[in-house]
């Protein structure tokens, strides 16, 4: 097979309006791909040797295990493309990002995704949107060892052009939600205190969670919120752990109906709910977080706000009204403190709508 002698990608990261912690339970999450992502240039390896470079940081790996560096993602993407039959050579990668690291926003996926998607350009190839989101899922979770859900890259393929994504987590079934305001927007800020997916904390989470549903009689979160009559004889770590799913997926399922009849104090309330609901029954949140999610809904204008992601660390997200956009960044900004960025973004169109020669429809 011919290769191109380099190609080039970009894929965007990922937040979360409601439905956090709830892909590897089977939940419905409300999310959208970010303005922010990841772009790539990739070109063979003239010696087989896979070279990744992201600004002052460079890895190098023939194959064999993860080692906690970017060329974690690249060569996930490359092994997972050849698990699904597409023949990529070994590549070397250039990685520039808009889109903040182990911020809670899918800098990993993105990579993961942007790094598959210019592989499929340089091999003249294409994968069906379906296939492309379980390729790289696979990469994540198989090759890259991280025992992440379907969220990130569900949401950076499948996210609809400036519209946000209803996401059944067991079915990936989608429903593209208009944003049904001009002058709501949302504010991310990212914290210093980077978490970790891969982390002991995020595996013990996604165990317990299972561990719960088994007890309660459930397959997925959608059970639990059908009848959660079983929840109360759970012992209390693996209640909380059952309730925040259940409760988070209906906040999701409300989340969807508040932008469907563009009531912006709705959507704010359960995003609020949903912080609540991290910090006290998932206990993913931190101090900072905290604060910075305080800080945002302290400011009139701020509708609510939440940590986004796996928590841990990473970035708030708030629902704010663009007039009163740059006092609540300022605000969460001054409640971060050193280190952190502040951005106003926009849902905006996932890969299978930006680049549609290498991902069909299906
Ligand atoms: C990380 C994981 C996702 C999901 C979120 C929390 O981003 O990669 O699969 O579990 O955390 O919603």
């Amino acid at each position: 097979m011919r290769t191109a002698p380099r190609a080039e990608a970009w894929a965007p990261g990922r937040c979360t309006l409601a439905g956090e912690h709830v892909d590897y339970a089977g939940g419905v999450v409300v999310c959208a791909a970010l303005d922010l992502g990841v772009g790539v240039v990739v070109r063979p390896s003239h010696d087989g040797v896979f070279r990744a470079v992201s600004g002052e940081r460079r890895a190098e790996r023939a194959g064999a295990e993860p080692r906690g560096d970017i060329g974690d993602r690249i060569f996930a993407a490359v092994i997972a493309l050849r698990d699904a039959g597409i023949d990529v050579p070994a590549l070397e990668v250039e990685v520039q990002a808009t889109l903040p690291e182990a911020a809670g926003l899918a800098s990993s996926a993105a990579v993961t995704c942007a790094t598959m998607a210019a592989a499929l350009r340089l091999c003249g190839r294409t994968l069906a949107t379906r296939a492309f989101i379980d390729t790289a899922l696979h990469g994540e979770r198989d090759i890259a060892g991280v025992p992440c859900g379907p969220l990130d890259p569900a949401a950076i393929v499948g996210s609809p052009g400036a519209a946000v994504l209803r996401l059944d987590c067991e079915t990936l079934a989608t429903r593209a939600l208009r944003w049904p305001w001009d002058n709501v927007t949302l504010c991310v800020c990212a914290t210093s205190e980077r978490h970790d997916v891969g982390g002991a904390a995020y595996r013990a989470r996604r165990a317990e969670t299972e561990e719960a549903l088994r007890a309660a009689g459930a397959r997925t979160a959608k059970d639990l919120v059908e009848d959660d009559s079983n929840l109360a004889a759970l012992p209390p770590l693996l209640q909380r752990r059952a309730r925040h799913v259940t409760t988070e997926t209906r906040r999701a399922l409300a989340a969807a109906e508040a932008l469907g009849r563009g009531d912006a104090a709705a959507l704010g309330r359960v995003m609020s709910e949903s912080h609540a609901s991290l910090r006290d029954d998932h206990e993913v949140s931190t101090g900072l977080l905290d604060a910075v999610a305080a800080a945002a809904e302290s400011c009139s204008g701020c509708l609510g706000a939440r940590l986004v992601g796996a928590g841990f660390g990473g970035s708030v997200i708030a629902l704010v009204r663009r007039d009163a956009a740059g006092a609540c960044a300022s605000a969460m900004a001054a409640a971060a403190g050193r280190g952190c960025r502040t951005w106003l973004v926009t849902p905006s169109p996932g890969l299978a709508d930006t680049a549609r020669d290498c991902i069909s429809d299906g």
